[in-house]
């Protein structure tokens, strides 16, 4: 395990200033194209535990229009860097006739966001998006039709702002990728 405090052997990718610009524009297009939700009938964010936690928690307050936010948790890597190619959901969201928009950390092989989606749609949701902050198209295996996106970026595994190795680094204030 490489130590927090050895930062020199992290590379930054993208500083905190370049994640809060993007987050604003995020908001700014979903809040545009859910102006049609009212206090009564609003989006039902619901973030992907944990490495959504600091993505959504800034990406509320970029929304606009009426939502609430509930949390699912997803788990397919331990503490390994690849993932084990089971996924463990626990929730108990009830998503029948809502507006839900998936918020997620990142979409690699798409394993997650595709046994999100099938356990959710046979709920049968009114609409069912997905925001992920970054997406890592050629390590995709399973379809997945993402609506939001942060950043493409290159098959390397990324830490911080929420996205852990092992539980670690999800406090760092930006994005990097280990250095060899
Ligand atoms: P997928 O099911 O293969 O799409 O994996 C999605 C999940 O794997 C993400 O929500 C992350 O929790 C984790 N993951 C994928 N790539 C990375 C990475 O580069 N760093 C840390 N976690 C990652």
């Amino acid at each position: 395990m490489i130590a927090i405090e050895d930062d020199a052997r992290l590379t930054q990718l993208f500083s905190g200033e370049t994640i809060r610009n993007r987050v604003a524009e995020l908001g700014a297009a979903i809040s545009g194209d859910f102006s049609n939700v009212s206090e009564a009938d609003p989006l039902y964010l619901i973030a992907v535990l944990k490495g959504a936690f600091i993505f959504a928690a800034d990406l509320i307050r970029a929304i606009t229009v009426p939502c609430t936010i509930d949390f699912l948790s997803a788990s397919s890597y331990g503490t390994a860097k690849t993932s084990s190619g089971t996924v463990a959901l626990r929730h108990s969201l009830s998503v029948a006739n809502r507006h839900v928009l998936l918020i997620e950390d990142i979409v690699d092989t798409g394993l997650t966001l595709q046994r999100i989606s099938d356990e959710l749609t046979a709920q049968h949701p009114a609409s069912l998006g997905i925001c992920t902050l970054l997406d890592k198209p050629a390590a995709r295996k399973h379809p997945v039709r993402i609506a939001y996106t942060g950043f493409s970026i290159p098959d390397r595994f990324v830490v911080g702002y929420g996205i852990d190795y092992g539980e670690h680094y999800r406090q760092l204030p930006y994005i990097g990728f280990f250095s060899s």
